[in-house]
């Protein structure tokens, strides 16, 4: 059969029968929305690089995590920015850090909303590193210790679910072995298993006050070229114990999703990065893009590649749309 038999557009003179064929959706219950929190007292200070998301001080997370929650999302994740950096990232690893309050913070206001934790030392070391810094070297095996005790910080504190996000070898097998030996049994791990060295997350590094001092992470993050290496660091990391493997960023990184998806069957999460909402966002402020058409044609693509899972600055207004359109109806 063949045209004129057949006729695509058929199916597409409707939205009901669009919306019939629809062979992806993005559903709030899908999203992750990061959260940027900060020591001190009454501070929501916006990101010049990324309109519309704030770093909190802990006093103001109830306010907001209520509110996140009210808009059906299901969970958060949580970067720290500590008052104090040293060498070694000790506040990361502190039962009083400001990511271990916050954690108390938002569970003892709104306990149903999942808190997931980045576990990562670059917020916290003078260096700005992603590890333990021996001769201008960041030494791999020198870190895996610290990432352990932070994670089981985190755990302790009330945690549903870490996620390293550092890429050093064998962190995830560390973290699992730390927090089994605890009693964490349970606790899940959402590993950053495919995570570039991208320039997509300048905007990140502002409002996370954690560039590197000198160098940058390309000795650890992975090189942009590589899909197969992503592979390889997928299946080492759900050897280790991952539950659930991270592509990160998304947008240039939509084959290495599909690749993910196709070869392995356990959840697949994606990061759509600082600098892809940072772009939209410009963009839509000159009025150059539709932002709510675009957003959701970025999310929908995200999923269409093999997400199961989005982590994304967008969350909330995406969020909030989906409740106009239902209050619409
Ligand atoms: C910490 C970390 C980074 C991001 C998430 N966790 C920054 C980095 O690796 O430099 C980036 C997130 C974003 O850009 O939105 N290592």
């Amino acid at each position: 059969m063949d045209f004129p038999e057949v006729r695509m557009r058929r199916l597409r003179r409707l939205d009901t029968l669009r919306s019939l064929v629809r062979e992806t959706t993005v559903d709030v219950s899908d999203l992750v929305y990061p959260l940027f929190v900060m020591e001190g007292r009454n501070i929501k200070t916006e990101i010049g690089s990324m309109p519309g998301i704030n770093q909190f001080s802990v006093d103001r997370l109830p306010r907001e995590v209520e509110e996140i929650a009210r808009l059906g999302i299901p969970a958060v994740i949580l970067f720290g920015i500590p008052e104090n950096k040293d060498e070694v990232g000790s506040s990361a690893y502190d039962s009083e850090g400001v990511v271990q309050k916050a954690i108390r913070a938002i569970k003892k206001e709104v306990p149903e909303l999942l808190v997931v934790t980045d576990v990562c030392l670059c917020e916290y070391t003078s260096h700005g590193h992603c590890g333990v810094v021996v001769d201008k070297v960041v030494d791999n095996d020198k870190t895996l210790p610290l990432l352990a005790k932070m994670a089981l910080s985190h755990a302790e504190a009330g945690a549903d679910m870490v996620a390293p996000s550092d890429m050093m070898d064998g962190r995830v097998g560390a973290i699992r072995r730390a927090l089994d030996e605890k009693g964490f049994i349970h606790l899940p791990i959402m590993s950053y298993a495919a995570k570039y060295a991208s320039a997509f997350y300048g905007p990140f590094r502002e409002a996370a006050q954690s560039a590197p001092q000198f160098g940058d992470r390309r000795s650890y993050q992975m090189d942009p070229a590589n899909v197969r290496e992503a592979l390889r660091e997928v299946q080492l990391d759900i050897d280790e114990g991952a539950d659930i493997i991270m592509v990160k960023p998304a947008l240039s990184y939509l084959d290495v999703i599909r690749r993910v998806r196709d070869r392995f069957d356990c959840p697949v999460a994606a990061y759509n990065v600082s600098g892809e909402y940072a772009m939209v966002k410009a963009a839509a402020k000159n009025g150059w893009l539709d932002e709510r058409r675009t957003v959701t044609e970025i999310l929908t693509s995200i999923k269409r590649a093999g997400a199961d899972i989005i982590i994304t600055y967008h969350a909330r207004e995406f969020a909030a749309w989906m409740q106009e359109d239902k209050g619409a109806r």
